[in-house]
Order: structure tokens, then C-alpha cells, then sequence
């Protein structure tokens, strides 16, 4: 689990939520599969409405040039952003997300690795609404300020409890990593940042460096699936 600080600025988050706040929204749970539409009670921004297709565009983009996104999640495909939100008594009980999702308006689909949720409302805003991932270390409770986000595996059981003040909202996305295996990608993410923290001090050897830098790179090609 990895928290992404201020991925949108503070003016952009303002935006975000203008924009949001007079966008078209419908019934969450008709984008949720199987059994989770059974326990999903949210709204979701129309994604055929040119803002918000504008901002999930925009969202996009600001991944993939975000070095700690890409290091964490080396990712092949990635799920246009979707806005979510969470009015009083609205929450999202125990689910999986799906394994392989169709990438709307195109013929391309993905197998959700990673999962991220980046907050847009101030946590000061709204009561509840926690996202709560299920781990091996026991239950994880993230509540983020607004323009963070939060990259979790897309193979634990999670949930967002009901909010019972102010109104919750923020954008997921899923992410196809060159490297499916969770153990083997935050293997590799270790080392790039101890890479890049090694870079960031002065009396690093640069031939050791160029030597890190090579083994980080060969078990990428060694693991790597594209
Ligand atoms: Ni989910």
C-alpha cells in the first residue's frame, strides 16, 4: 500500500470539484459486476460527459508522469479515472474488484493489478468514508487529503464505509502492471528508491550506482511481460 502525496495541487482539486459538482451523475452500482453491484451504493460521473472525460484525461496523464506511481505500479494499461461519490448513508460494502476489465470505448481489456483511489474531498468535510483495506497485517483505514492518492493491490477485499456527514468524492482507477506478481513489483520498487535515494547522496560511487541500476533493469526484462 503506497500513499501518493498532493498527486493534484490544491488549485487543481478546487477544479476537479467545480467541474464535478456540475457534471451529470448516475447510480453507481450499475457499473459495479456481479456481487458488488449488490453491495455498492454510490454515484458515478457520467464518463461520457466531456468534462469529465476531460478531467479522467487529465488524471491520466498526471499518472503516468508521476515517478512514484510508475516505479510502484510499472504499469502497462491504465483504466480511464472514474468519479465516485459518497453522500449520507452512502457506502460501498466488502468486494473484490474485477479481474479483467474491458477498457471503455475500445477493444482492449485489463487485468487490474493495482487499484488506486485518489481523494478529492477535504477529510475535514465529511464524516465516514474510509477506505478500508483488507491485509494480511489486518485492516488498513485510509482517509487521505484531498489530492492524494492511495495504490493498494487489486486482489484485496476492501470496502468504503458509509459516510454519515458531508459528501465523499473521488476518483479509482485500476492499473495492468508489466509485473503481475505483487511480491516481485514492490521487490523492484524497493530497490528503484533505494536507487534514487542513493542518486540524491553525494559520495555515492557512480560506477556501483551504474551497477544497481543494471540489475534493477535486467530483472525488469527477466519479469516484465508486455
Ligand atoms: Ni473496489
Amino acid at each position: 500500500m503506497i500513499v501518493i502525496e498532493k498527486i493534484l495541487s490544491e488549485e487543481e482539486v478546487t477544479y476537479y470539484r467545480q467541474q464535478l459538482a456540475n457534471a451529470p451523475w448516475g447510480d453507481g452500482s450499475k457499473t459495479a459486476m456481479g456481487m458488488a453491484a449488490s453491495v455498492k451504493n454510490n454515484n458515478q460521473a457520467d464518463a461520457n460527459d466531456e468534462s469529465v472525460n476531460h478531467l479522467a484525461n487529465q488524471l491520466l496523464a498526471r499518472i503516468g508522469e508521476t515517478p512514484k506511481i510508475v516505479s510502484a505500479a510499472l504499469p502497462d494499461k491504465i483504466f480511464p479515472p472514474c468519479f465516485n461519490r459518497y453522500s449520507e448513508t452512502e457506502e460501498y460494502g466488502y468486494h473484490v474488484d474485477s479481474a479483467i476489465m474491458r477498457i471503455p470505448n475500445s477493444a482492449q481489456v485489463l487485468r487490474s493489478d493495482l487499484s488506486m483511489t485518489t481523494f478529492l474531498s477535504d477529510p475535514e468535510s465529511y464524516d465516514g468514508g474510509e477506505l478500508i483495506i483488507s491485509t494480511e497485517f489486518g485492516q488498513q483505514q485510509i482517509k487521505l487529503p484531498a489530492g492524494y492518492a492511495v495504490l493498494y493491490p487489486s486482489s484485496s477485499l476492501h470496502k468504503v464505509t458509509a459516510v454519515t456527514r458531508g459528501q465523499r468524492v473521488a476518483a479509482i482507477t485500476w492499473m495492468q502492471s508489466m509485473i503481475s506478481d505483487t511480491s516481485i513489483r514492490q521487490n523492484l520498487y524497493q530497490l528503484d528508491q533505494t536507487i534514487q535515494n542513493l542518486i540524491k547522496e553525494n559520495n555515492t560511487s557512480r560506477a556501483e550506482l551504474d551497477n544497481l541500476h543494471n540489475v534493477y533493469h535486467n530483472l525488469i526484462r527477466q519479469f516484465a511481460k508486455l
